[in-house]
């Protein structure tokens, strides 16, 4: 699926297009993890809680591990196939991960990625969604139609830093 993003005075039209995980992703997935993190959650935690989270990009074969072990993954790339966001979905509706890279933040990429996961988990008869959302993302899930089950406080190796658990039942 390709889609043109809404057009933007600053950068105009993006074209990604959305598409299954490849083991040859890893890398890049990697990096878009720690770009979101350091680039867009860095807004919402301290410097202490941003390195605890991700304090250098993951090693790229423990990522296509994680990212093949039986979930669904689907990546955003743009027009070279470099990807830019990717969301995953396990098989009890857990969403585990979604990060965009700032160059394509703002541009309704996740919520494409979003609206793909969703209808493959009505399709799988996955009767609600649940993710534990950074506080980068919880206004996100909120517009996907998440509503908030309770804040997560917890350490991180060895930091204090909250998310959120949110549901969707999906009709
Ligand atoms: C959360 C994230 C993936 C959103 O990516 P994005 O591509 O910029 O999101 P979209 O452009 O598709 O946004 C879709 C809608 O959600 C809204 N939205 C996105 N982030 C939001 C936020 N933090 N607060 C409120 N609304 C938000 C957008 O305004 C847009 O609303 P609209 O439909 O009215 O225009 C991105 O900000 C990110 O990677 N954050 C850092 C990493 C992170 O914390 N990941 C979550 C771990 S659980």
């Amino acid at each position: 699926m390709t889609f043109d993003t809404a057009a933007s005075p600053d950068t105009g039209p993006a074209s990604y297009s959305i598409r299954q995980f490849q083991a040859g992703d890893a890398a890049a997935l990697a990096n878009v993890f720690k770009s979101a993190v350091h680039g867009i959650a860095s807004q919402f935690y301290s410097p202490e809680q941003i390195a605890a989270w991700c304090p250098e990009a993951p090693p790229e074969e423990a990522f296509r591990q994680k990212m093949s072990d039986g979930r669904a993954v689907w990546v955003a790339a743009d027009a070279a196939d470099i990807p830019v966001a990717f969301i995953d979905l396990e098989a009890d509706g857990h969403i585990d991960m979604l990060f965009c890279d700032p160059i394509a933040a703002g541009q309704g990429v996740a919520a494409a990625l979003y609206r793909r996961l969703e209808a493959a988990a009505q399709r799988q008869g996955i009767g609600l969604l649940y993710v534990e959302a950074s506080e980068a993302a919880r206004g996100f899930f909120e517009r996907m139609g998440f509503a908030l089950d309770k804040r997560r406080d917890f350490e991180r190796r060895g930091v204090k830093i909250h998310n959120y658990r949110m549901v969707k039942i999906l009709e």
